[in-house]
């Protein structure tokens, strides 16, 4: 699998991966939010037989590439018409840059090519990831689970989970061109009859302070 938007490039996780991938498990700083802050403890053959075992559409680890380097992971499985999937982006400066909310996206775009559902969750303490499903990528937060597992350190830990289906999203996916191109409509309307002889003729804007103009 390979699906493609602007820098991004988001492909199946090939043997080659499995150190970094292995790395990133075992790293607290970045398995903290799922609940391992001491990482997973994955050996590599583990996480060699893990990016092995996923062959086709029904389930698949896959590598996040920015601007040509590998900088996080996502995985789902198909089960009865519904997706599952998990994304992690590792490195921590490709993070809170707007490339989560892209990735999500196309993600789900390809998802609803099998699928009409989709389900994951995240940690209550997660109000990052809370923000981006139901601010950015409009995500129905269908509830909370309680206490219902416990993390590595012994800790019970809450679930918010969510959900979208095929129809949502093509909804949304309207409204966002409704709106965009309602802003250009509006961007050409800004400029109607204004006068920019003197900066085509000149290159310049005026000889004097624009304020100056303003008051005589
Ligand atoms: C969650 C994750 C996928 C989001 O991707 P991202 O690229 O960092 O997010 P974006 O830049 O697209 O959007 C971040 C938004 O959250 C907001 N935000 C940042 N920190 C926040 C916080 N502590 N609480 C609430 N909102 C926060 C940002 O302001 C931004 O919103 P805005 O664009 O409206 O201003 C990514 O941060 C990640 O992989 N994190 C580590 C692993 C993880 O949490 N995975 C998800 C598990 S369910």
């Amino acid at each position: 699998m390979r699906l493609t938007k602007d820098n991004i490039v988001v492909r199946s996780a090939t043997v080659e991966d499995a150190i970094l991938l292995n790395q990133w498990w075992n790293d607290g700083r970045a398995m903290e939010h799922a609940g391992f802050p001491y990482g997973v403890g994955e050996s590599l053959e583990e996480t060699i037989k893990n990016i092995k075992s996923r062959k086709d559409e029904s389930g698949q680890l896959c590598i996040i590439e920015i601007d040509g380097k590998a900088v996080g992971e996502l995985s789902y499985r198909i089960e009865d018409n519904t997706a599952y999937p998990g994304w992690k982006i590792c490195d921590f400066d490709y993070q809170n840059k707007g490339y989560g909310t892209k990735i999500i996206l196309l993600l789900f775009e390809h998802l609803f090519n099998f699928v009409d559902r989709i389900v994951w969750d995240t940690m209550i303490e997660n109000t990052r990831a809370q923000h981006v499903y139901e601010r950015k990528i409009g995500a129905r937060r269908v509830g909370t689970r309680e206490n219902c597992w416990k993390d590595q350190t012994g800790k019970y830990r809450t679930a918010v989970d969510y959900e979208m289906t095929k129809e949502e999203f093509l909804v949304n996916r309207k409204k966002d061109r409704d709106f965009f191109d309602l802003l250009i409509e509006e961007e050409k309307k800004h400029f109607e009859g204004w006068d920019f002889s003197y900066l085509e003729s000149t290159n310049r804007m005026q000889e004097f302070p624009l304020s100056w103009n303003y008051w005589h």
